[in-house]
């Protein structure tokens, strides 16, 4: 049985397939595509995903499409309608959003126009936003029955989805509606620092550790805790939200409106300017935002444990990409063990919804776990070769253990290297397939990497990919991350030995490499740890303001634009 899952006319638009409940391929469209959060339909996605499969449309049995726009529809009309500025034009809008569901099948049929629209008609099954969201993280977790979180900014009139899963259900105990959206809060506070893109936040979090949590309380009075184990927004601090948060203009990039008020900025202060400097107002807005978030989620999941009595939780949607709150969760909450995929975010809605139809509507039994983020693209030595060739370009061709000694040597010797290797991640992070290698004891690494390649702000980390079984001698907390979903703190006495993936707070967002699930991976960090005795490597996204590489010639156009010492395209190398 054939499962398409879709993340369609949402940011991260995606698609996943699945044979008999088996992950195929799943990949986002913005690879494909070459915009970022790209959110329009996600064809290119889905085309791949098909010819994965090795199948034509028509052999789909089910298509799961991770968004109802009649959800909650009875709260969300009178939420438009009861408001001036909203009012009618608002309420059509949405409803306008459900037509572009409507249009599914049109979109379908210009994919394969040989299938039958009736037919394809009745295999699409709605999946509300949240829930496909908990499926992606419950039914791909290791877990028989676990406590289930998602949250996000919103979706589908929701922001935030408590429930519990067993065996191949989801039951759903609670939810929050929009605009109360922890979300919403965090991104508020991003643009106010001058982070005004869909998907800063992340930035908010890496300036965090340079400040002091002094604003906590102040922030108590925007983001309210409730007794029942939710939360909601103290709304003077926000702009109406009837008007709409979040446009997809004609170029599918996902654009956010301002969402603070002018008593948000009359409290905190104006938004910061781009050429402004962050000072360390700044800083300490950002740490008591993210601190106060950590609470927040602290305060959700020990309800959600005193509810449900169960030991592991599951957590997915786009708070679940705060690693460095992830990391903090065995620490602080009752659960013992956290399982979040590596799409987390809206990506993670096509394999979230298509999880829920196989596993939860058609009542089929649940697959093995899913620890492995490579169901991306991929190329074969011999295709690399002859595009290598078409360019002009020079290369050697080397055995695999002859490659790793060349590219660990130049590590070594201050190279930063380009390494792309099997299949490409699905979800935010690059783990080893599609990385932009460095040698994480260098304490310029962090300089050469922006001078070289990223001119990224100074404030941000850069991650280590380490060795599975030589976590517990670097971190002070042992647990698998095999998607770069968790931050933790590094020992002591190990900070100084690998200044280039230490934050200023002293810790990592590391990623656990398994020797099972990325062998390649983990061999060329084998051969740097016999070299050096550090079995890491520092880890960055293969990309430059630009959606990861998801091809050879991506990846040569990136090699070739920035100044990077090697490249390697599986047993292919370039050298500068
Ligand atoms: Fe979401």
């Amino acid at each position: 049985m054939y499962i398409l899952g879709l993340n369609a006319y949402h940011a991260d638009s995606s698609a996943a397939i699945f044979k008999d409940g088996i992950m195929i391929a799943a990949t986002e469209e913005e690879r494909f595509r070459r915009v970022k959060h790209w959110a329009g339909f996600p064809s290119m996605a889905v085309r791949f995903c098909l010819q994965e499969a090795g199948i034509g449309l028509s052999q789909v049995d089910h298509i799961a499409i991770g968004r109802d726009p009649y959800a909650k529809l009875g709260k969300k009309l009178l939420f438009l309608a009861g408001h001036p500025g909203g009012g009618w034009s608002a309420v059509r809008d949405r409803l306008n959003n459900a037509k572009k569901v409507a249009s599914l099948e049109t979109e379908l049929t210009a994919i394969d126009p040989s299938v039958d629209v009736r037919l394809l008609k009745s295999r699409i099954h709605q999946v509300e936003h949240h829930r496909s969201h908990l499926g992606s993280a419950f039914f791909a977790s290791p877990f028989e029955e676990a406590a289930l979180l998602s949250i996000d900014g919103s979706g589908d009139f929701s922001t935030a989805m408590i429930g519990t899963g067993k065996g191949n259900k989801i039951n759903i105990l609670d939810s929050v509606d929009f605009p109360h959206s922890v979300g919403l809060f965090y991104t508020a506070f991003t643009q106010l620092l001058g982070f005004p893109h869909y998907g800063d936040e992340y930035k908010v979090m890496g300036l965090a550790p340079y400040g002091k949590p002094e604003y906590v309380d102040r922030l108590r009075d925007v983001l309210v805790f409730l007794p029942n184990g939710l939360f909601r927004l103290n709304t003077k601090y926000f702009r109406d939200a009837r008007s709409g948060i979040i446009s997809y203009g004609e170029d599918h990039i996902p654009v956010v409106a301002p969402l603070y008020s002018d008593h948000m900025v009359e409290k905190f202060g104006a938004p910061r300017k781009k050429e402004e400097a962050l000072t360390q107002y700044h800083k300490d807005m950002a740490a008591s935002v993210q601190r106060i978030t950590e609470e927040l989620i602290f305060h959700i999941l020990t309800h959600l444990h005193k509810m449900t009595g169960l030991e592991n939780v599951c957590i997915a949607g786009g708070v679940a990409q705060n690693s460095v709150a992830n990391g903090k969760l065995t620490r602080n909450t009752p659960f013992k063990q956290v399982y979040i995929p590596s799409a987390g975010h809206d990506a993670g809605i096509s394999m979230g919804s298509a999880l829920y139809v196989y596993n939860h509507i058609l009542d089929q039994p649940r697959a093995e776990p899913i620890w492995s983020a490579y169901t991306g693209s991929r190329f074969t030595n011999e295709a690399i070769e002859k595009y290598l060739r078409s360019r002009n370009i020079e290369y050697q061709v080397f055995p695999d253990e002859q490659l790793y000694e060349t590219v660990a040597d130049r590590l070594i010797d201050a190279g930063v290297i380009g390494w792309f290797n099997g299949r490409a991640e699905f979800g935010p992070r690059a783990l080893g397939a599609r990385s932009i290698l460095a040698d994480p004891r260098r304490s310029d690494a962090k300089d050469l990497l922006n001078s070289k390649i990223k001119r990224r702000e100074s404030f941000r980390p850069f991650a280590p990919s380490i060795l599975k079984e030589y976590i517990p001698e670097y971190f002070e907390v042992t647990d698998n991350v095999p998607f770069m979903e968790k931050v933790f703190p590094i020992r002591m006495e190990k900070r100084a030995s690998i200044p280039a993936v230490t934050h200023a707070d002293g810790t990592g967002r590391l990623q656990s490499v398994d020797k099972v699930v990325s062998p390649r991976y983990y061999r060329l960090i084998e051969a740097f740890y016999k070299k050096t005795g550090v079995p890491i490597l520092l880890n960055t996204s293969f990309n430059e303001n630009e959606p990861i590489v998801n091809s050879p010639e991506e990846a040569l156009e990136c090699f070739l634009r920035t100044s990077m010492d090697m490249l390697v395209l599986e047993n292919c190398v370039i050298t500068r």
